[in-house]
């Protein structure tokens, strides 16, 4: 069956910017940086999939400061060189009709790590790519990662605060036009969130309010410099799955006071706060985070992102199709198939999925689709 339209193939605007389908790359860390600098491999990697059709493309967990790299070859934007190694690459996505966005980090805890090639691992106290790491106590996150993190000082957790918003205006200078705080997977804005990591007894820790409060603080320091024109989203880890970690009740809650703070858009995800938590998430599910993602956009009345298990091309436009999402977010099967828009298209039975490219790339296609002739 052919047909003109997918929920997936519309147009999806938020603010100022039109995505020209819902399909998103998903932010995928490459490890592939030199002193936080994008490089060619990052301009072929984030390049390539905007000439596959993506109407989103977030640029991997970029670094607001050399400590917050997960690894010593994370990209970061903490000098103005790095706004000018962005902008040729945010300039080929958007010449190519993606929409360039980025996702910005403070690896906490889990800082100063081996790439996943090397090891995965916290790299020695000794070795010369590693550095000293913070958390919001003194507590390590434990296994592959032992390194204890220095508790932060109040000025320490405002440093970050306003490294978040320096890295968020040099993220518009580079022309991103699409900005994500990395608000998950156990990096330092989760672990303030997390009951079973933050425990203390100052103003950003302890109750609800106190541990949401560097997550507020970020956001509001990042909406004075982020244009107000631009989608502000985050990435926040809404569950655990672990007993003891924050009620999906304060994520909804926190996430009610993010929209009031200025937030246009949430890309549902989970914690991984605690050593604990991989081993419970339903890994095997299709899209398990889908009712989640469903619930915060009826009760926050918020725009949603979601993936985990989305890369379906049926199932990423059922989400679109039943509310539980906005904008689908797909990661490995964009590694496996630059071209997943295009491969999207054709399987949901799009009458002209070559529509979904670049024209240049789809009048190629055209031209030589079996049976061949030769060019004119
Ligand atoms: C190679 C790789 C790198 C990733 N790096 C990031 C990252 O920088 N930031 C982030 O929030 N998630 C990261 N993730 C998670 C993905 O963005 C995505 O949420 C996850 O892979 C689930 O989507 P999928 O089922 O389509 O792969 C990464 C995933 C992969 C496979």
């Amino acid at each position: 069956m052919t047909i003109t339209s997918a929920p997936l193939f519309t147009e999806f605007r938020l603010k100022d910017v039109v995505l020209r389908n819902r399909v998103a790359v998903s932010p995928m860390c490459q490890y592939m940086a030199q002193a936080g600098m994008p490089n060619e491999w990052h301009h072929v990697h984030l390049g390539a999939r905007a000439i596959g059709g993506a109407g989103l493309i977030v640029a991997e967990a970029t670094a607001v400061s050399p400590e917050g790299r997960i690894t010593w070859a994370d990209t970061g934007l903490w000098s103005d060189a790095h706004t000018e190694a962005w902008r040729p690459i945010v300039s080929f996505m958007k010449a190519h009709g993606a929409v360039p966005g980025i996702q910005i980090a403070h690896a906490g805890r889990k800082a100063s790590a081996n790439r996943p090639w090397e090891g995965d691992d916290h790299l020695p106290g000794d070795d010369a790519n590693g550095w000293d790491i913070i958390g919001p106590t003194g507590e390590a996150f434990g296994v592959n990662l032992p390194r204890a993190p220095r508790e932060m000082t109040v000025a320490d957790i405002h440093r970050v605060t306003r490294d978040f918003a320096a890295a968020a205006k040099r993220a518009a200078d580079a022309g991103f036009e699409w900005l994500e705080l990395h608000l998950a997977h156990g990096y330092l804005a989760q672990s303030f969130f997390s009951p079973l990591v933050n425990t203390r007894t100052d103003e950003y820790g302890g109750s609800f309010a106190g541990r949401a409060r560097f997550i507020l603080e970020t956001l509001a320091a990042v909406r004075e410099v982020w244009p107000a024109r631009l989608p502000l989203t985050a990435r926040l880890g809404v569950v655990d799955f672990v007993p003891g970690e924050q009620p999906f009740a304060e994520s909804i809650e926190l996430l009610r006071l993010m929209k009031e703070g200025g937030l246009d858009l949430v890309d549902v995800s989970h914690g991984i706060n605690t050593k604990d938590a991989g081993g419970k998430v339903p890994w095997g599910k299709p899209a398990f985070l889908g009712d989640h993602a469903k619930q915060i956009r009826n009760e926050v009345k918020i725009p949603t992102a979601l993936s985990w298990g989305a890369g379906e091309a049926h199932l990423a436009n059922e989400l679109v199709a039943t509310g539980a999402a906005d904008v689908v977010m797909v990661a490995r099967a964009w590694l496996d198939n630059p071209n997943w828009a295009l491969d999207a298209a054709k399987k949901l039975g799009l009458a002209d999925p070559l529509s979904v490219l670049p024209a240049a790339y789809a009048h190629w296609l055209k031209t030589f689709a079996p049976p061949v002739r030769a060019p004119k």
